[in-house]
């Protein structure tokens, strides 16, 4: 999808290697520098009410179930990208295959994946600068650094008596994140004067994370307290299975190589080694910084720090360390913003392709040739929610979306393998029957794990959808209006 051409031809020059830095760019980001604390301490509502357990030191354990849940899936993936290698990942592979209103409906999802995980991204993003500015000795005022949902669904007294303490506008109080909102600006300006993300700047983002990783590591690992460890699993597997429901946004993103598979040489061998080979090196990172996290830091301490690697260093006494790491993430999250911002106005793009969306969000600029209507609105989507948004509740949604797409692409596998068992496939997926329905069950499993407040709100979501399907989409398709 990156590395998409705007001919049309494109040419197969990437190897395995590369697809490997192309995973770690997209997936290494928020999750990990961000809200890996509420998957070690859990949360709580603001009644105090569980909202989820934690996992405590046994986070590790939740990183490798949710990465085995990603394997299962990115095996699918692979199958299908390496068939069907068009821009619009997922949603191209089903229009193509599944019909659309599944089409729609993954489509749809996708919002979630790409746009709304990008909220979460950019509220992350906002407290690492705060941290960044605070180095600085400088503090934005509470009310320009916290969005208002956040305030609202905090059990934190303080946090949550901001909604009183903020100005009023009119009895509504002002509470906005103004950093989150103005890195997706600027995000979105640079998109739309063509920017795009290459091979090379990639791989620089690829390493500044990885040092900054080994950095936090290396230090971190000097200061651990074997105390911390006990008890490992304080919530049994509940916790471990809801901890791996809320880290799987740690590893979103592998999907997003599967769109480059035009582009791969030998995709049959590269594509599973880049998917597979992404996956396995991101889980042996995770697993390496969540256990040195929880062991420098008791994992009850680490839910309320929206910041918590540079937290756990600056309890150990490291604060310029805390501070280096603190901008490295920066760095790492801005260029998940991009890869994301950059995917969803495609998607957007393949769908008024077909009609299922308003013309004006297929147009391309005549000299930028990007699709600038939905570059524009997916920017200012993401910045005003990013702006008022709670990302424990945004990551919740893009968890749960994504984890359908996966359930439908993995189905989506076997309909093919059975509707059209000639067509030629680069890369199949081994034993497909066994290991597409256990995909399916286990991205199910994983939903599972996610409170019932994602799946209320997923279930709006996806009402919303159909209604727009059937009162836009259903009369304008292509398909429809052909025939
Ligand atoms: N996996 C990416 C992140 O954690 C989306 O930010």
């Amino acid at each position: 999808m990156m590395a998409e051409t705007e001919t049309g031809g494109l040419k197969r020059t990437l190897g395995a290697g590369d697809l490997i830095m192309l995973a770690i760019g997209a997936v290494i980001g928020a999750r990990i520098f961000g809200a890996i604390g509420t998957a070690a301490a859990g949360q709580l509502g603001p009644k105090g009410e569980v909202i989820r357990l934690g996992a405590g030191p046994a986070l590790v354990l939740s990183f490798i179930l949710s990465a085995a849940v990603c394997a299962l899936a990115g095996l699918c993936y692979a199958e299908l990208a390496a068939m069907i290698p068009q821009a619009g990942s997922a949603y191209a592979y089903s229009y193509a295959t599944l019909g659309e209103i599944v089409a729609w409906i993954i489509g749809w999802d996708l919002i979630l994946e790409y746009a709304v995980g990008n909220v979460a991204v950019a509220i992350s993003w906002g407290d690492y600068f705060n941290t960044l500015l605070r180095g600085f000795g400088v503090s934005l005022p509470d009310w320009l650094a916290m969005g208002y949902r956040r305030a609202l669904l905090s059990h934190d007294p303080q946090v949550h008596g901001l909604l009183d303490k903020a100005p009023h506008v009119l009895g509504i109080p002002i509470l906005i994140n103004l950093p989150a909102f103005g890195i997706v600006m600027l995000i979105t300006w640079l998109l739309l004067r063509g920017a795009r993300e290459s091979a090379n700047a990639n791989n620089v983002f690829v390493i500044i994370k990885l040092a900054v990783l080994a950095l936090f590591v290396a230090v971190g690992a000097t200061h651990l307290n074997a105390q911390y460890y006990h008890p490992f699993a304080p919530n049994g597997f509940s916790g471990i299975h809801q901890g791996a429901a809320i880290l799987f946004f740690a590893y979103i993103g592998f999907d997003a190589i599967s769109t480059a598979a035009e582009e791969t040489k030998n995709p049959q061998r590269n594509l599973p080694i880049g998917i597979l080979g992404g996956l396995a090196i991101c889980t042996l990172i995770y697993i390496i910084v969540g256990a040195v996290l929880t062991g420098m830091v008791p994992y009850t301490k680490l839910g309320d720090a929206a910041d918590p690697l540079s937290y756990a260093l600056q309890f150990a006494g490291f604060k310029t360390v805390g501070w280096i790491v603190a901008l490295g993430a920066a760095v790492s999250m801005s260029a998940v913003l991009l890869v994301f911002q950059y995917g969803q106005p495609r998607i957007f793009f393949a769908m008024a392709r077909d009609g299922l969306l308003p013309q004006w969000a297929a147009k391309i600029h005549p000299r930028t040739h990007i699709p600038w209507a939905t570059t524009l609105a997916t920017g200012l989507f993401v910045a005003f929610w990013a702006l008022i948004g709670d990302d424990a509740e945004t990551y919740d949604l893009t968890n749960i979306g994504t984890l359908f797409a996966f359930v439908l692409v993995s189905i989506g596998v076997l309909v093919l393998r059975y509707k059209e068992p000639e067509r030629p496939r680069p890369f199949r997926v081994p034993f497909v029957w066994p290991v597409s329905i256990l995909s399916a069950a286990a991205c199910l499993f994983l939903m599972r794990g996610l409170p019932d407040t994602a799946w209320i709100r997923f279930a709006v979501w996806l009402v919303v959808g159909l209604v727009l399907y059937f009162a836009y989409g259903f009369k304008n398709s292509k398909l429809r209006t052909k025939s």
